[in-house]
């Protein structure tokens, strides 16, 4: 595998009075796309933003937006994402009654569609839509805030999914998200992550631009071992 790694800052942590000279800062920095959470204090303990705030950052980058509805009945709300601006959707596995439906109502609008995945859920209820979706997002922290700490079972999940991803022979992309920092990027890499969404550890330094130059030159030095 020698593709680079896509670092996906998420703006959790980012001062929202600011958002677009957040958003402008990690753009500087080699940013390959915008990690939005929306969070609805049902499916999650924490509430954060909807469609409009979406759409607001929508005028304010190019950057790809990956939005993660950490929501209950997100189907309820694709439309609503998609006119937002989103380029990406992922929806819970937890959270989805008809998750095959969910998925196609997102392909059908020609966005990227994601499965995101628990700590604890297991990869086997991947087993029928792997083909049909375009990522997988592994939570390696329990959804709904951020700066929390990694989840170290999760290198195995990555792992075990690289290896049935590869076996099926597709081109999946694996994502990562919660605690992700320099310190476990090379490990997140080597066990075959592909996108590592990070919130804390970009917009809670004091340079965030410096943070995604360094998080993506270590990703790419630790591939070359
Ligand atoms: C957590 C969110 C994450 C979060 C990651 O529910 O899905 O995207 O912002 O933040 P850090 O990198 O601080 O763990
Ligand atoms: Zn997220």
């Amino acid at each position: 595998m020698n593709e680079m790694i896509q670092i996906a800052p998420s703006i959790l942590s980012a001062d929202f009075a600011n958002l677009a000279s957040q958003i402008h800062l990690v753009e500087t920095g080699g940013a390959q796309l915008l990690h939005l959470d929306v969070m609805d204090g049902h499916f999650v303990p924490n509430i954060t933003f909807g469609p409009p705030v979406v759409a607001s950052i929508r005028k304010v980058t190019k950057l790809p937006l990956d939005v993660h509805l950490m929501i209950d009945d997100p189907d309820r709300y694709i439309n609503d994402f998609v006119k937002a601006g989103a380029n990406w959707i992922s929806v819970h596995a937890e959270a989805c009654v008809h998750l095959d439906r969910t998925l196609n109502e997102i392909k059908q609008r020609g966005l990227g569609a994601g499965v995101v995945l628990n700590p604890t859920t297991s990869l086997t209820v991947l087993e029928d839509v792997l083909g049909l979706i375009d990522f997988v997002l592994i939570m390696s922290v329990n959804p709904g805030f951020g700066a929390q700490h990694f989840i170290p079972y999760s290198f195995e999940k990555i792992q075990n999914l690289r290896k049935i991803i590869d076996q099926k022979g597709l081109s999946v992309k694996i994502e990562v998200d919660g605690g992700i920092n320099l310190d476990n990027v090379c490990e997140l890499v080597r066990k075959g992550a592909q996108i590592l969404v990070s919130g804390s550890a970009i917009f809670g330094s004091k340079n965030p631009a410096e943070k995604v130059k360094a998080m993506i030159k270590r990703a790419t030095e630790c591939h070359e071992i």
